[in-house]
């Protein structure tokens, strides 16, 4: 039977989006839905992102590709919201066709014309700017996603479709190095060289033409033609820029607002899939309330081999925080959650966060804006579970104690659990 949200009655698109930090299983479940969509956009972020599938012929990490382009059917659109190294998308289109999956540009992959470029300098700015901060660095991927962001924002960015238009890169090329190069220079930067970064970009511009196109006319006739979109989150709400654990977050609407201004799609009616791990992690720096640490952490690092798929950095873990999924949840317009590495918590306690103890003495159960790393959560404890889920399919075979958990969830959420995930392939998920 098909699960709830795949069948027909629902509303055409559909936006898939992590409710903590990221890394919460994303791929596998926009994969899942990829088999009923015509297409698959992403709105934000950059190859700061890693989205692993793991499929019948062996484990593919994606940056950029959008999670749909191994199948056949699917077109696959990088949003104009995605800060794009060109670089990177070549080498990855490389190693996905090595991998035998097949891109035709143009085809199954489209780049907006809108979307910003990230180039060298802004890898160079981000690490510096790291550096800078000292003990509050934020812990970025070091990719240049800020700086990037940051300078479409200070409307001095290069657009993918400058790429196509030779004379229109020149120009953008030298107004762009015209003004870093004014501070990168006395600041101890590499000066940005005009000719070989117009040399770098016309070259991949010229390999990724048929792909870079007026994506969001594309999608908005999609839309108007009843074809199904499923928009893909990168990173997770609480990285969101405006909404989340900010300075340690990322540069874009990693939340659903991302989803619209992102793709250019009007506001409509959207289904949102929120997705939430059994536990929580965090990779970078940043508060984290329902930290573990010393063997704890380790031993769940190990279980759910928690390190990052795009830098291979070790996360952070912790136990599921009720406080912080109900917020992202509620922000983001959550319709139901897919829970995912449940089979991970076998043989550990299970505890849930229930509310913060603030530092004058009280207690909420709303997200603080600020000093989020001076609350002590408050848990409620439940019964462990040493049985191997990884092969159950059905509710009814999951044990009590992890059905009993999955509720405890559900209840300090308010949020309904339609789909567990238990392990990473394809077929290891159990809908309700
Ligand atoms: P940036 O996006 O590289 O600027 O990094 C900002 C913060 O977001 C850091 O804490 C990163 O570790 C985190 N981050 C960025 N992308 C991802 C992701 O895809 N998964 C998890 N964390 C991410």
């Amino acid at each position: 039977m098909l699960p709830p949200f795949l069948q027909p009655d629902r509303m055409p698109t559909t936006c898939v989006v992590g409710i903590l930090w990221g890394d919460e299983g994303k791929g596998k479940v926009i994969d899942y839905l990829a088999a009923d969509a015509d297409y698959v956009v992403r709105y934000g972020g950059g190859h700061n992102a890693g989205h692993t599938l793991v499929l019948p012929s062996g484990k593919v990490v994606l940056n950029l590709v959008p999670s749909g382009v191994v199948r056949e059917h699917t077109k696959n659109v990088i949003g104009n919201g995605v800060v794009v190294d060109p670089i990177h998308l070549c080498a990855e289109i490389d190693r996905l066709t090595e991998r035998g999956v097949k891109i035709e540009l143009g085809q199954n992959l489209l780049v907006s014309e809108r979307a910003h470029v990230i180039v060298g300098a802004h890898r160079e700015q981000d690490h510096w700017t790291e550096n800078l901060r000292g003990d509050t660095k934020i812990g970025t991927t070091g990719r240049g996603i800020g700086p990037a962001y940051g300078d479409r924002s200070a409307r001095i960015g290069l657009r993918l479709g400058d790429l196509i238009r030779p004379d229109r890169l020149a120009a953008a090329v030298a107004a762009f190095a015209h003004q870093k190069n004014a501070w990168f220079e006395p600041a101890g930067l590499p000066r940005i060289d005009v000719d070989s970064t117009i040399a770098e970009l016309r070259a991949a511009g010229e390999r990724l033409a048929p792909a870079i196109q007026d994506t969001g006319r594309l999608l908005r006739e999609a839309r108007l033609a009843g074809q199904r979109i499923l928009i893909e989150g990168a990173q997770g709400c609480l990285l969101d820029l405006e909404h989340g654990t900010y300075p340690f977050v990322t540069s874009s609407n990693a939340s659903t607002g991302g989803a619209f201004s992102g793709t250019g799609l009007p506001p409509h009616e959207l289904e949102v899939i929120g997705i939430a791990k059994a536990y929580a992690t965090r990779v970078g720096e940043g508060p984290f309330p329902t930290e573990y640490d010393g063997d704890l952490a380790d031993r769940l690092r190990q279980a759910g081999n928690e390190f990052g798929s795009a830098t291979g950095r070790p996360r952070r873990c912790g136990a599921f925080d009720s406080v912080a999924v109900r917020y992202s949840g509620a922000v983001a317009g959550v319709d139901r959650l897919v829970l995912t590495n449940l089979d991970v918590l076998r043989g550990f306690e299970l505890r849930i966060a229930v509310g913060y103890k603030l530092p004058d003495g009280s207690t909420t159960t709303a997200m603080p804006a600020f000093d989020l790393e001076r609350v002590e959560p408050e848990y409620v404890e439940l019964p462990g579970f040493d049985e191997d889920v990884t092969n159950v399919r059905e509710w009814a075979g999951l044990p009590a104690n992890a059905r009993a958990y999955v509720e405890a969830i559900e209840e300090h959420t308010g949020l309904a659990v339609r789909t567990i995930s238990v392990g990473p392939g394809r077929e290891q998920v159990i809908v309700r």
